[in-house]
């Protein structure tokens, strides 16, 4: 078999899909790795560390895709890019198919096979796949860097000479992948962390992080099987919303990550409550790449709006492309070696892995979600 690595074309994006440990891996199970020249240099893997663990190197993006059975992305290919692959390649990326219906409409098209690292489905088995997870814990650990920066305070408590500094309060909303890497990064700062969230059982990790769990008091819990929040009725909401507003007027710094379904951004903070908040306060809105929670927060950008910096970075995993790239680049592996039998990929369309990922195959789009939003004419 071999694989193809483009050089990503995204803009912004600067990690690429394996890197060099990995493709170690590969070409020792006997797949040839071909990297277009360059693919790696944004995220400081230059071509010749690819050499050395015996890939080859193909300067013309069109004979790279042409080429390759299966291609590995971090970002959707481009229509051009789709064009240039072979009938009845593989492709594996992170391609949030209901948000990307052109290219899914271009690959079913095309007969590639896709398979979308988000739609990996969140089991024990396919944990070492879950790019999702990977790339949230970065964007946790780095919403708390951007907070602190634009923070005019300090995050640690400080006994100085000049007095005591207190630290820090910092407020986090939803404590998933996302929310517990920034809860357990804000106290490694040293702020005081308090946190919510809409399944109950997270009370217990928040607590385990040093952070104290703050919850509607309600019958009702979002937890659903799939690991994954479900929606609420508007009484909840309603609830929540007033302890939000005092959670915002309370704290220093706020950190949203909220996700229903895994697709869907709640809209949780109000430009009331941003009005109510301390001025020189911080809003880091993790979930701008759903729509965002704050209804003020501009998709990716830096506002400041009454005395309050609000952030809504799209894509913080490409901002530390060298770990980006890694932990993203293993996800991948693992999912290639899994299904790696007898010297061959088995597409095995039983198993639950490649039911749950595969978007197209054999020119129709199998993704349940996708297929209705294109029957509906969305995108
Ligand atoms: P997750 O699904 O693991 O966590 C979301 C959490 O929100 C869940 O624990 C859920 O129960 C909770 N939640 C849902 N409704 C809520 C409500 N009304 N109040 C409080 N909590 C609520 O998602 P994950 O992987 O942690 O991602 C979090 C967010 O970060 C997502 O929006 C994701 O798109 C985003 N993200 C952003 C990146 C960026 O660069 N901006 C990069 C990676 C992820």
């Amino acid at each position: 078999m071999k694989i193809g690595i483009p050089k990503e074309t995204h803009v912004g994006e600067r990690r690429v899909a394996l890197v060099p440990e990995s493709c170690k891996k590969l070409v020792n199970k006997g797949i040839e790795v071909t990297i277009q020249s360059g693919a790696g240099t944004d995220a400081y893997f230059d071509d010749a560390l690819y050499t050395v663990v015996g890939a080859t190197i193909e300067g013309d993006t069109g004979a790279l895709l042409g080429g390759a059975d299966l291609v590995l992305m971090v970002q959707p290919p481009t229509l051009g890019q789709i064009e240039q692959m072979r009938e009845g390649a593989m492709l594996l990326t992170s391609l949030l198919p209901t948000h990307s219906l052109d290219v899914v409409r271009k690959l079913a098209e095309r007969k590639v096979s896709t398979f979308s690292t988000d739609c990996i489905p969140r089991t024990t088995r396919a944990q070492s796949m879950d790019t999702l997870s990977s790339m949230a814990n970065i964007a946790g650990y780095r919403a708390v860097l951007i907070a602190a920066n634009h923070l005019a305070k300090y995050f640690p408590m400080f006994m100085t000479a000049a007095g005591t500094i207190f630290p820090a309060k910092v407020f986090v909303i939803g404590a998933g992948v996302a929310g517990l890497q920034a809860i357990a990064t804000a106290r490694r700062l040293g702020a005081t962390v308090v946190a919510t969230d809409t399944r109950r059982a997270v009370a217990e990790q928040v607590q385990s992080l040093g952070g104290k769990f703050v919850g509607v008091e309600s019958e009702e819990d979002a937890q659903m099987t799939s690991g994954y929040a479900k929606e609420l009725s508007q009484e909840f909401y309603r609830k929540q919303a007033d302890l939000i507003a005092e959670q915002c007027r309370a704290n220093d710094v706020v950190i949203t990550t909220a996700l229903i379904g895994g697709i869907k951004a709640p809209k949780l903070i109000t430009e009331e409550m941003v009005r109510n908040m301390q001025p020189g306060s911080v809003i880091v809105d993790l979930a701008a790449t759903a729509g965002g929670n704050c209804v003020i927060a501009e998709p990716g950008r830096t506002v400041v709006r009454h005395h309050v910096t609000i952030a809504a970075p799209l894509n913080l995993p490409a901002d530390m492309p060298i770990h980006g790239s890694t932990l993203y680049s293993r996800n991948l592996t693992a999912f290639v070696l899994e299904f790696w039998k007898d010297n061959q990929f088995n597409l095995d369309l039983e198993d639950e892995i490649i039911a749950g990922a595969l978007i197209t195959h054999e020119g129709q789009v199998r993704h349940e979600p996708t297929r209705k939003a294109l029957e509906g004419g969305e995108g």
